[in-house]
């Protein structure tokens, strides 16, 4: 009875939330209580993560292991869970309410799966609109990536779960991201890449953060001193637990004497091989490894970890957490063409519409690699259309281009496939050779058995194609698993990657063949973890399929739905800025069949919209709007729900004309060499590839503000079915350098519906001493407005606001003199200016 009625009371106690206590004496003496009890060996087991997402237990002490999860657009442990816009979506709604209500979703989703760390939030800048994980961080602005980060945590934290801020730092990449070397001055880091995990730091108060795989200037992330010892537990004063990525530790010593305190997701180097004799001969002093240690206990007390029981049946809250994923998805859909207002759509006048491309069906609720939450009842565009409009209307669905699996299973080869398979990764050894069908490895065929000492094994396929009509052919290849890499030869030479395209995926070639033509073509394939790979060939103008022309010459309108996939757009590797292969096409004969198309496009940032844009009236774009998003679609073509979204990015027309393009890839000729050591512990001399930061402070509209040049669309736009004017700027004339200045005007939505507009302040600073950027983000307010409602929007300017890192003094500085204040609706459409002198 006495135990049944305590675990009423423990239950009623979990449901509430559960902020992190503050520090206090009596968690002190228990952590350091705690830590004396242990042995140096303990004490090193405890600096390495166990069973790929926990911390180690130690049971002498009472001390249980602790949960670690996925986060960035749902809690992915086992089982479903609610998926939502996060990522670029979540700063895409620029709505730092809501920013915090997702934290709380997602905080009381880790509680109901017994999770302790969310591996989230991921505040990378999304410097190049082909870097793979875009789609999980936020936007290309350090300011507004700082202000939406803080409320995430909070909500994130004020539900008992420790969020884990990720990945420090400057990992705008995912091109060879073991060994890739940001090379960046501090002023670029301190003014771009570093000041939203800064906020997460010093203003969100964040209890982990997660180091990433790159080098930085030279060092890897897990043994910095400057970005870990120097700045984040020094100047930022952090008192969590600094972890690193899954494997992204390289050395014991220096891991341990630079500032990393957990190891994941297992000792690799943070072990007793690697640090027992360092301790004893004090090359890493006891004292280190004890302060890592005291940062676990202190967190867990400071939780509550160690005297409540982590999980909440917190699922009751699942009805709730679905109107947080449609709200998310709801104010991150950007409308950003409406040509002669074809949106919103009236469903009185349609009596048939057609829903066509790869994206309309299932639902694409987030991009690839470990953010993937297994979404409840996800809810396609398809789907979402079809309910919204009910039994009245005609719906016609066509995918419109055939799957990569279906193009690889068609192929008919000349003859069968041959599949030579070697019992080592580097096609050496004796090879045992065997036919088959299709062309890959699709886990039927033959394979050669793993050696027993593991040196791996790999396969080159080869197999003749005879083209049937003169034209384009497209060669693609369907492959997955990680560390999986594969070579494609025509006639017996490599098929090259375009330049700026290596460790993009998905890789597909055209080649150029004439009727009755054979080609041969070879792949060359290394399978990685978990790997499948296929290889097929088709006639280009035949990837288009017939019935989606036909259903778009049939319907009053069309909506084509392309775009990315967690295939396509994923961590591991970058994406390309063109569409998946045949989207372009698809939406070239969709528009041809019929004008009134309106295209939805998935994915984290921009892509290449040359092909067709401008025979397109109207173009949304989706992100990954997690498990509600086809509703929130349906509900913005329809005018159930007036678009909200701004771009959190700037889009570019073309990946050639991005700021960072001519930086992006190492330089050739710049390589040099690094010696490391291997958890076997044998040195090795990587090459370092190095990706130069040289765009500098010249990210997204920084650049295109200065330069004078513009993009597709710039970063802050996004239509809307009103208008909004902006007026009555009120600006000081002069303050003290250092003061907080009030900026305030009037929002009015002067147009016949409801809607929120995003005022956005930048500020110039046309006398600085050093070269600044022409305008940068300092403020910004969402305001929900009816038809001729006015708001009155106060912003407060800090001293922040108006300075720039000093290279020489190392210091953020403010040179007086005249500041331009400017406020509208995107980076480039400022109605309003005033000066301001601070002296
Ligand atoms: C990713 C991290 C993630 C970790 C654990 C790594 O591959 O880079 O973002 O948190 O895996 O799943």
């Amino acid at each position: 009875m006495i135990v049944f009625l305590a675990c009423i009371l423990a239950a009623s106690m979990h449901a509430q939330a559960q902020a992190p206590a503050p520090g206090s004496p009596a968690i002190e003496a228990k952590a350091h209580e705690m830590l004396a009890r242990l042995s140096l060996e303990q004490k090193i087991e405890l600096i390495g993560g166990v069973d790929s997402m926990y911390t180690h237990a130690i049971p002498e002490i009472n001390l249980p292991r602790f949960k670690m999860s996925d986060a960035s657009v749902g809690v992915r442990t086992w089982g479903p869970s609610t998926a939502y816009a996060g990522g670029v979506a979540l700063a895409a709604t620029w709505d730092t309410g809501f920013a915090r209500k997702l934290g709380e979703s997602l905080g009381r989703d880790a509680r109901a799966r017994n999770v302790n760390f969310l591996l989230g939030p991921g505040v990378n800048i999304a410097r190049s609109p082909i870097a793979g994980r875009n789609f999980e961080y936020l936007s290309e602005d350090p300011y507004l990536n700082s202000v939406i980060v803080v409320p995430y945590i909070e909500g994130v934290q004020s539900q008992g779960v420790i969020a884990t801020v990720k990945h420090y730092a400057l990992n705008s990449q995912e091109y060879n991201r073991h060994n890739v070397d940001s090379d960046a001055d501090e002023r670029t880091m301190r003014e771009i890449y570093l000041p939203a995990f800064e906020a997460a730091v010093t203003k969100g108060h964040v209890d982990a953060v997660m180091n990433s795989y790159n080098l930085i200037n030279g060092v890897h992330a897990t043994q910095n001193d400057f970005l870990n010892l120097k700045v984040l537990k020094g100047e930022w004063g952090f008192q969590g637990i600094l972890m690193s990525d899954w494997d992204a530790t390289y050395d014991s010593v220096g891991a341990a004497n630079n500032g990393l305190d957990l190891e994941m997701p297992s000792p690799r180097f943070m072990n007793a091989k690697g640090l027992l004799s360092a301790v004893k001969d004090g090359t890493v002093k006891e004292s280190t490894i004890d302060d890592k240690i005291l940062r676990l206990f202190r967190t867990a007390l400071r939780y509550g970890f160690l005297d409540r029981p982590q999980f909440d049946p917190a699922d009751a809250t699942y009805a709730a957490d679905r109107a947080v994923a449609l709200q998310g998805a709801r104010e991150s859909i950007t409308l950003l063409k409406n040509e002669d207002h074809l949106l919103p759509l009236d469903p009185a006048k349609i009596k048939t519409i057609a829903i066509i491309g790869p994206n309309a069906w299932p639902a694409i609720t987030g991009g690839g690699g470990s953010s993937e939450a297994q979404a409840f009842e996800p809810v396609s565009t398809l789907t979402g259309i079809a309910n919204l409009l009910g039994p009245n209307v005609h719906v016609l669905y066509s995918r419109g281009l055939p799957d990569s699996a279906t193009v690889i299973r068609n192929t008919h080869w000349e003859g069968p496939v041959t599949a030579t398979n070697f019992p080592s990764k580097d096609f050496t050894g004796t090879p045992e050779t065997a036919t088959q069908q299709p062309f890959g490895d699709t886990g039927q065929g033959r394979r050669a058995p793993t050696p027993p000492d593991n040196t791996g094994r790999s396969i080159r396929y080869t197999a003749g194609y005879k083209a049937a009509k003169d034209g384009k052919y497209l060669v693609l290849t369907a492959s997955q698993g990680w560390g999986t890499s594969v070579k494609v030869l025509a006639d017996g030479k490599e098929l090259e990657t375009p330049p700026h395209a290596e460790g993009q995926v998905p890789p597909f070639w055209t080649l150029d063949l004439k009727a009755g033509q054979t080609v041969n073509l070879q792949a060359d394939y290394v399978p990685g973890y978990g790997a499948r790979f296929g290889l097929g060939i088709t006639y280009e103008p035949d990837l288009v399929m017939g019935d989606a022309t036909e259903f778009a010459r049939l319907a009053d309108v069309v909506v084509v739905a392309v775009g990315f996939t967690p295939n396509t757009e994923t961590e591991g590797s970058d994406r390309t800025f063109e569409l998946p292969w045949g989207e372009d096409a698809l939406i070239q004969a969709v528009t041809a069949a019929n004008p009134h198309t309106i295209v939805t496009l998935t994915g984290g940032v921009g892509t290449d919209t040359r092909a067709w844009l401008g025979k397109v009236p109207a173009l949304l774009q989706i992100y990954y709007p997690g498990q509600e998003g086809g509703t929130a679609v349906a509900e913005v073509l329809f005018g159930k729900h007036n678009p909200e979204g701004k771009l959190p990015v700037s889009f570019d027309r073309s990946w050639q004309e991005d700021p960072s393009y001519a930086y992006y890839y190492p330089v050739k000729g710049a390589d040099t060499s690094l010696h490391v050591t291997e958890p076997d512990h044998k040195p090795v001399d990587y090459v370092i590839p190095h990706v130069k930061y040289d765009d500098k402070l010249m990210v997204g509209y920084r650049y295109w503000t200065t330069t004078g040049k513009h993009p597709l669309y710039p970063f802050g736009f996004g239509l809307s079915y009103t208008t909004f004017t902006f007026s009555k700027l009120e600006v000081p004339k002069s303050a003290a350098s250092g003061s907080t200045i009030p900026v305030s005007f009037d929002v009015t939505n002067t147009g016949s519906v409801e809607g929120a507009e995003v005022a956005q302040l930048y500020i110039s600073d046309p006398s600085a001493k050093a070269t600044r950027p022409e305008r940068e983000l300092k403020g910004f307010e969402k305001v929900r407005l009816t038809p001729g409602e006015t708001k009155h929007v106060t912003l407060e300017l800090d001293a922040r606001a108006f300075s720039y890192w000093d290279e020489t003094a190392h210091k953020w500085t403010i040179d007086p003199g005249k500041f331009v204040i400017r406020v509208g609706d995107s980076s480039e459409n400022t109605p309003l200016h005033a000066d301001v002198t601070l002296n």
